[in-house]
């Protein structure tokens, strides 16, 4: 018998892909990869080379992907989604900063908008771009930009989601904090369907903060982000650590956190508006 190609353990396939994506730019072009060194380089690289909004780099694994604060995202093949955005907008340069604090957290949201949907699994995000499942990290994404004389600026936005892999496989240091969604929800998810429904996610926050900017988008991130009122510990740019209480996420995507414990001195405490930070729930 044929394979029913929306079976859930089906290979990446465009046809399948294309057959329930409905985005206006979004995937008009996609390079599917079965192998590549990191979705994201050759995102940058398409991008320098000029090709258009909205093309999508996919891969079924990867050789050499890339994590945030220069570290290996695990990328096995056959069970997971690695994919890249080639983004240009004509934002002005008075919304520049907002937009590029705002791209990374706008894409967790869209991931976790279709993982509800896709996979029927409540997710959370974990500021600025984790996301998890009862706590534990099943995805993480990486935001990249630059300027070419030529074409102008873009933005790459690199997704890499564990779907249906083991719990067991991952390496031993990442075992007690990462998991997968076939895990946590007890049943497979068909990767095409998910990454067409990530697509359309994403292009409908990015027409949100052309058209109204950040402050619907603020409000539905409040909402997914596991984060506020919880006891972080954040490790800054320079390496030093802060911990605190997570009180709010700012209009300008920016983690307000504010010094636990108190000084007992009387002093008020120290406040931090965090815009880069690698950050860790202590308690909630
Ligand atoms: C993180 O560290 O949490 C971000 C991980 C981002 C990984 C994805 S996988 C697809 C894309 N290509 C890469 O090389 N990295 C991103």
């Amino acid at each position: 018998m044929a394979p029913d190609p929306l079976q859930p353990l089906s290979p990446l396939s465009l046809d399948t892909i294309r057959s329930t994506l409905a985005t206006q730019a979004f995937g008009r072009r996609i390079d599917l990869h079965d192998r590549i060194d990191s979705t994201n380089r050759e995102a940058v690289a398409l991008a320098r080379a000029g090709v258009e909004h909205g093309t999508v780099v996919v891969a079924d694994s990867q050789t050499e992907g890339r994590g945030r604060l220069s570290r290996q995202w695990f990328s096995p093949p056959a069970v997971s989604l690695y994919c890249s955005i080639v983004i240009r907008k004509p934002i002005g340069a008075e919304q520049m900063a907002e937009w590029l604090s705002w791209l990374p957290l706008m894409t967790a949201l869209a991931t976790a908008e279709a993982i509800d949907t896709i996979a029927a699994a409540s997710v959370s995000v974990k500021w600025p771009n984790d996301l998890l499942i009862a706590e534990r990290k099943i995805g993480g994404i990486l935001c990249e930009s630059g300027t070419v004389a030529r074409s102008g600026s873009y933005q790459i936005v690199g997704l890499g989601l564990n779907v249906n892999g083991d719990r067991n496989d991952f390496p031993e240091d990442l075992r007690e904090t990462a998991t997968t969604i076939r895990h946590e929800t007890g049943h497979p998810v068909e990767r095409n369907r998910l990454l067409a429904r990530f697509l359309h996610e994403l292009e409908a926050c990015v027409e949100e903060f052309e058209s109204r900017g950040s402050e619907r988008l603020a409000l539905a991130y409040r909402q997914r982000c596991s984060t506020i009122g919880k006891t972080v510990k954040a490790t800054l740019t320079d390496g030093k650590e802060f911990i605190g209480l997570a009180e709010s996420i700012e209009q300008d995507g920016t983690l307000r956190v504010v010094q636990r414990p108190l000084p007992i001195d009387g002093r008020p405490p120290d406040i931090q508006r965090l815009r880069v930070a690698d950050i860790i729930h202590v308690r909630t």
